[in-house]
Order: structure tokens, then sequence, then C-alpha cells
């Protein structure tokens, strides 16, 4: 059984308590986990960084900023389990070797952040290398990786293959500030670099976009692998 690590952007699952794509998510993994082995690490979005703005307004530094986005991003967790039923393991893994342990259910694994000065994709990175995985996943608000912020840089185009080295280019300049909001962590493309785990990059706005390239093999976004072919893709 192949296996594979998803980070699921808090900005696609729960952009906002009232508009959320959790029960869509819900049927993409359920479909998933019948043939790999799925991990899912969840993010914070909106409501995430609405608490960090919240609690950087009271005065407090960034790592406690921090603290709270990790809240945000287990309650997500919690509502996806909640979703998926008896297809995930019923609790929140708070740290990558609980989410391992929880792996020996055969069960969907969920997990949110685990410490400050870093996003759910490091978590993610983590997870993959730890669990051996086969590919990682990271649903996000763009389509793909782009030569340049394509929300800021009308000029940037899309990749549909690049190294890890070139992503390491892309992402070296951002923020490590709570709430931040880059392509991928800088953490994460370490990892990444280090473990040749290949990553594919898919706007999660999409839920459909996870089978159509996991179980049919139709990329819409960018693979990130040191070697330049597509022979990861279907899993
Ligand atoms: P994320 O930035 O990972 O959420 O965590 P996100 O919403 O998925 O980001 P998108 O959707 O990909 O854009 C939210 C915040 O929680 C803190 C950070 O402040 C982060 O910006 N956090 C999260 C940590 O400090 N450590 C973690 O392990 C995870």
């Amino acid at each position: 059984m192949k296996s594979l690590v998803i980070s699921l952007g808090g900005s696609v699952l729960v952009p906002n308590l009232s508009e959320n794509r959790i029960l869509e998510y819900a049927a993409v993994l359920r479909q998933v986990s019948e043939k790999h082995r799925t991990y899912v690490v969840v993010g914070g979005g909106g409501e995430a960084r609405r608490y960090i703005d919240a609690m950087r307004n009271l005065g407090v530094d960034e790592g406690t900023c921090d603290e709270i986005g990790i809240l945000v991003t287990r309650l997500n967790a919690t509502l996806l389990i909640a979703a998926l039923g008896d297809s995930a393991y019923p609790g929140v893994a708070e740290d990558q070797k609980t989410a391992l342990e929880y792996a020996v259910s055969g069960r969907i694994v969920v997990m949110g952040g685990v410490t400050p000065a870093q996003t759910t994709d490091a978590v993610a990175a983590v997870l993959a290398e730890r669990t051996r995985a086969d590919i990682l996943v990271n649903l996000t608000s763009v389509d793909g990786i782009y030569s340049a912020d394509p929300k800021t840089d009308s000029s940037a185009t899309r990749y549909t293959h690049l190294t890890p080295e070139r992503l390491a280019e892309i992402v070296g300049e951002s923020s490590l500030n709570a709430g931040s909001n880059t392509v991928m962590d800088e953490i994460a493309v370490k990892i990444i670099q280090r473990s040749g785990i290949p990553l594919i990059v898919l706007d999660g706005r999409k839920p459909e976009n996870l089978p159509n390239a996991i179980i049919s093999g139709r990329l819409n976004g960018t693979i990130v692998s040191s070697d330049n072919n597509t022979k990861y893709l279907p899993l």
C-alpha cells in the first residue's frame, strides 16, 4: 500500500466558518484512502489569521501568536475528523510520532500544527519523511507554483515541474511572522530537499483536483522533484 501526506490549507478547507469545504473534502479523502494510507495535516485558514491578529493587538510576542494559530489548526482538524466519521482515527494527533501510532488503526490520520515558528506545511513535510510517504500533496489557494506571486505580479508564470532547489530560491525571501502566507514554508522546502519525497501542489479550492491527480494521474498543478518527469502519478 502506498502512502500520502496531504497538507490541506486552512484557507481552502475553512476560509471562514460559515463557508467551508469540510464535507467535500471528507468525500475525496475517503476516496483516496480506499487505496492509499492517508495522513492529513490541516491548516488554520482565515479564522487562524483573525485570532492571530486579535492576539497581536494585545501586544504579545510572535511565538504566543503562533500558539493560538496552532489551536485553530487543531479545531479545524477536529471538524474534519467529525465529517470523516469512521474513516478517520477519532483524535487529532498533536505530533508526528502520535500520528504514526494512530496510523496503526488503518484509518485516515488527521493532525494540525505542532510547534511555533513554522506552518502546517512544515508539519506535513516532517510527517511525510517520518512515514516514508510516497508523495506529499499541498492543497492551497493557488493552482501551482509560479515564478513570482501571481496575486501581485501579472508577469508570473506557472511551473509544471521544478526542482526542490528552484523552489527553495522562490520561497527564500518569505517572512516567518505568525499567520504569514507564502506558497510553501521554508522549513518544509528544506525537508523536501533532504528527504527527496516528491511534492505536488494543487489548487485546493477544487477538491476534485486531489483524486484527479492521485487516482487518475491528471495533474493540474506543479510537481517538485529532483528528476524531471511525472512518473509519480497516479500514485
Ligand atoms: P498555517 O499557516 O499552516 O495555516 O497555520 P494555513 O491556513 O493552512 O495556511 P494556508 O491555508 O496554507 O495559507 C496558521 C498559523 O498557525 C501557526 C503559524 O502562526 C501559522 O501562520 N502555526 C501553525 C505554528 O506556529 N506552528 C505550526 O506547527 C502550525
